[in-house]
């Protein structure tokens, strides 16, 4: 009886040190289209030319001065707002919109900052 478990725990530390290196040492790195199109997507097109959804059209958004978008109706903070879409001013929004922009109606924040960075990069790339 005795045997049978030690020989089961035995086949169970086997299995775990197996699954252990079945990971990649690295975790694998963050596809920001495929976040973007989850976590955004609903909200926003990144497509040139395209109607806005509840969110303006991000379509060359990066570097662009915030509430730029023709017909989009923003809330008033956004044409108050005098900088542009960088790095830091898109990862402080990600993380929570109404520190950057008062009155914000983004309902979005993502306290992961890996996850804001994918997302960052991919939006640079639309343009
Ligand atoms: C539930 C809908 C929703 C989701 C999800 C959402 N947004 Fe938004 N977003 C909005 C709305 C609405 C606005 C305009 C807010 C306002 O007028 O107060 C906005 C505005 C923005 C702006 C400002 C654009 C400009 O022209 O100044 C950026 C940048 C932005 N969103 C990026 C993102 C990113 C990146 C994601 C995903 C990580 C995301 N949003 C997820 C609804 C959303």
């Amino acid at each position: 009886m005795c045997r049978k478990i030690g020989h089961a725990a035995t086949l169970l530390i086997l299995a775990s040190v197996r699954f252990a290196h079945a990971q990649p040492a690295e975790p694998a790195a963050l596809d920001g289209e495929k976040l973007f199109k989850q976590q955004c997507g609903a909200c926003h097109s990144v497509v040139a030319g395209e109607s806005g959804r509840q969110g303006p059209n991000l379509h060359g958004v990066y570097e662009r001065k915030p509430g730029s978008v023709e017909g989009f109706h923003y809330s008033g903070g956004y044409e108050k707002a005098d900088f542009v879409w960088d790095e830091p001013h898109l990862d402080a929004y990600l993380t929570n919109p109404q520190a950057v922009i008062p009155g914000s109606i983004m309902p979005y924040r993502q306290a992961k900052a890996p996850v804001r960075a994918a997302i960052i990069s991919y939006l640079k790339e639309q343009k």
